[in-house]
């Protein structure tokens, strides 16, 4: 075999992201994404020649992301040399174990390592022996423990699910009563102190040694504008930051990448995959809101269009312990902008099945990455997620890149879809600064 033939596990924006860069690499013959969607399916047709609804479709649109056993069978049957997970849920499942004991290739870090995103707790330990910044905290495991440690901190109460909660396990509230209802509804929670100042997210590829940075971005938690309405999952991202401390990514990898994954393996779990650091940069300094185990959504849309060195190779190295080898990575110095549409009633109750008009827009500036679609019998593209596209512009500038999303966005015949419309508008203004030094 003379490249990488590689398996990509999950289904969603991000996952697509991950096959649409993989695939523009050089080193890479093939990439398959299981169970894919109609967003991988076309990429996978139009790249590498496997025929939509044929037989290797099937096989890889039938797996289990969580069923470890089924994920080797599928690569081994693929001849993939290469997997990479993408979502959270088989990570903490242990699938990244499966794979490496069959004796392949994997991009995504064990079960031990991966809890650094499964428990909140762990994430604090980890944290605390490494000596890296983040907000103080109690863990609470019944309502006098919550109510003690929400009038230790008081208002702006933040309250988070100790589990994995696909990003709405955190409730942030002025609302005493509320704080609690939410803690009461967990069981067992982590409340902390409130974070002030922009978040940024910071994402790190390791071998379980060597950390390489990818370019900070910005997420949007909030389901409306103006930051409004609960928490989901990210409805919207831009890469890079024009108005970052010029030291952030060299920061945040002294304080808070490098010491992590040295943390992890002096535990003898060392974290292979993408590190995400999701970071505050408050009036008391760098803090460290979460990590993840995976790549983030939709901040992944936004930051791998820019990225020049390919992929395949990035992961094939971190995956052998090789990072080390591979100078620094290198970008296209552009700019670019992801807008998320997702459906009515998301992120509590999204109305599934509403009709997509195709062809989705593209151009050599703007393209769509597909987050929760699917095909109807008919073979009609419709919703079947709460986010279901990514809009995803690059430009010379936030400005244009911004402009040219919206453009898109605004094409695309959804009638039961809404998005955001204040994406990177901020930034483009020029109204967001940290709100201290780091
Ligand atoms: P998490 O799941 O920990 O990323 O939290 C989701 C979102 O809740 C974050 O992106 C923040 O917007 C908000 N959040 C979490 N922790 C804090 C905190 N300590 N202070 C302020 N906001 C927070
Ligand atoms: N965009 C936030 C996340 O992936 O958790």
């Amino acid at each position: 075999m003379s490249g990488l033939t590689v398996l990509v596990v999950g289904s969603g924006g991000r996952e697509h992201a991950l096959a649409t860069a993989l695939a523009r690499d050089p080193a890479v013959d093939v990439v398959h994404t299981a169970p894919g969607n109609p967003g991988t399916v076309a990429l996978a047709a139009e790249r590498f020649g496997v025929a939509a609804g044929g037989p290797v479709q099937q096989r890889l649109a039938a797996l289990n992301p969580t069923d470890g056993a089924a994920v080797v069978a599928l690569a081994q049957e693929l001849q993939a040399n290469l997997v990479v997970i993408g979502p959270e849920a088989p990570l903490v499942a242990g699938v990244a174990d499966t794979v490496r004991a069959a004796g392949l290739a994997c991009f995504g870090p064990s079960a031990a390592a991966a809890r650094i995103e499964g428990s909140k707790q762990f994430a604090k330990d980890i944290m605390t022996a490494a000596g890296v910044p983040t907000a103080r905290s109690f863990y609470c495991t019944d309502a006098a423990s919550a109510e003690a440690a929400l009038g230790a901190f008081g208002p702006p109460y933040v309250v988070k699910n100790d589990g994995l909660a696909a990003g709405k396990g955190v409730v942030v509230t002025s609302d005493r009563a509320a704080a609690l209802a939410h803690a009461a509804a967990c069981g067992t929670v982590v409340i902390e102190e409130y974070l002030d100042g922009p978040e940024v997210s910071l994402f790190a590829i390791t071998d379980g040694v060597t950390s390489r940075p990818l370019l900070p971005a910005q997420d949007f938690k909030r389901v409306g504008d103006r930051d409004s309405g609960p928490n989901t999952g990210g409805m919207g991202a831009y890469c890079p930051l024009p108005w970052a401390p010029a030291d952030l990514v060299e920061q945040t990898m002294t304080r808070v990448i490098d010491p992590t994954v040295a943390e992890l393996a002096a535990r003898g779990t060392p974290f292979v995959g993408l590190l995400y650091a999701g970071l505050a940069l408050t009036s008391r300094g760098l803090r460290v809101i979460e990590f993840n185990a995976r790549f983030g959504d939709p901040e992944t849309q936004a930051i791998l269009p820019l990225l020049e060195t390919g992929l395949g190779t990035v992961f094939n190295a971190a995956a052998n312990g090789r990072l080390a080898d591979l100078g620094p990575l290198t970008w296209r110095p552009e700019t670019a902008v992801t807008v998320v549409v997702a459906a009515q009633g998301y992120p509590a109750e999204p109305v599934t099945g509403g009709m997509i008009g195709e062809p989705l827009p593209l151009s050599d500036a703007v393209h769509v990455i597909h987050a929760g679609t699917a095909r109807n019998a008919a073979g009609q593209l419709v919703s079947a997620g709460g986010r279901v596209l990514d809009v995803v512009a690059k430009a010379a500038t936030l400005s244009q890149a911004r402009a040219l999303a919206y453009e898109a966005a605004g094409r695309i015949a959804f009638p039961q879809g809404f998005y955001r419309h204040d994406i990177a508008e901020w930034a483009v203004a020029g109204l967001i600064q940290p709100a201290g030094s780091l």
